[in-house]
């Protein structure tokens, strides 16, 4: 059975392959795919807010003519009744061939696969990891460099929250297979990423310099994850740290994109949008041809 956990389980191969069947997936989008998946059913789990990845996790599985069941609030689960997440993922892995799962307690999807007859995808488990949007990524740094895969040389800066932000946890892992990819973190110290994700080829700072601004090809920037930190305190202490507006983002070379999985805050100025290095819209709508490529992946072993 295909889990998708962490980033940490692909190897280049299954990544070029994954690459590959988003493309074909992106040719067919708008015809309805080809409904392969029209006797199946996913289940969507969602009890933390989530607009872009359950939605386009529902299109995906529609798209492929599969159809959808949902659960996108604690509080109406069993679960705020004192059920434990290994027995909600029993029962609902009988009701679906599929689950998405998407919690606040970092180990719950490897948890709920542990109990689950059927594949459990990680779409976000609190401050730990969020693999199918760090492939959504890839997916859009590799349309406007192809060379990723052929070994040409990428220098990717990572901005912000780069501690509590899953997403950045998981494109750093899917990264570390381009040994052609050099990464840079910049944040506040103690925003800055763990441990367990650092390599010693990495630089690290606390401030995004006009020569590495100008020097890089992908920026990934982040929202200060707000519901993570201990106190309003420390939130308010960084909260208006680094901030994209076109004065910035003009610094950027030319054929540069400036990224972020979205929702923005305040941390990316609306002008920006404008301008031809902006690519988070583009990023979101990736989403469903990636995630359609997803649930074949994991469908398809069955
Ligand atoms: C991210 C998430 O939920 O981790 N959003 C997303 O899935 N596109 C980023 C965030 O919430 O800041």
């Amino acid at each position: 059975m295909k889990h998708i956990l962490s980033a940490k389980q692909f190897s280049r191969i299954d990544l070029e392959y994954l690459m590959s069947e988003a493309r074909k997936m992106d040719t067919i989008l708008d015809k309805w795919g080809n409904r392969m998946f029209d006797e199946k059913i996913m289940a969507t789990l969602f009890y933390e807010p989530s607009t872009r990845t359950r939605l386009s996790f529902e299109s995906a599985m529609m798209r492929l003519g599969g159809k959808v069941i949902s659960e996108t609030d604690i509080t109406f689960s069993s679960q705020s009744k004192g059920e434990i997440l290994g027995d909600t993922i029993r029962i609902v892995s009988g009701y679906a061939d599929i689950i998405t799962i998407r919690s606040k307690n970092t180990g719950d999807a490897l948890l709920a696969s542990q109990y689950s007859r059927v594949p459990v995808i990680n779409a976000g488990d609190g401050s730990g990891e969020h693999p199918t949007q760090a492939l959504l990524d890839l997916y859009t740094i590799s349309k406007d460099f192809p060379g990723i895969f052929t070994g040409e040389k990428l220098k990717v800066t990572f901005v912000w929250d780069l501690r509590y932000g899953r997403t950045v946890h998981s494109l750093s892992l899917l990264l570390r297979n381009f040994p052609n990819v050099s990464l840079s973190f910049v944040a506040p110290e103690n925003l800055n990423l763990p441990e367990q994700y650092r390599t010693e080829k990495d630089i690290f700072s606390d401030v995004l310099s006009d020569e590495l601004l100008s020097s890089t090809d992908v920026i990934y920037m982040t929202r200060v994850q707000k519901e993570r930190f201990p106190d309003t305190e420390s939130y308010d202490a960084v909260k208006d740290a680094f901030i994209f507006d076109t004065t910035t983002v003009e610094k950027m070379k030319s054929n540069a994109i400036l990224m972020h999985p979205l929702p923005r805050v305040n941390e990316i100025i609306l002008d920006v949008d404008n301008l031809p290095q902006a690519r988070y819209f583009e990023q979101a709508r990736n989403g469903v041809p990636m995630r359609m490529a997803l649930i074949k992946y994991c469908l398809e072993q069955q």
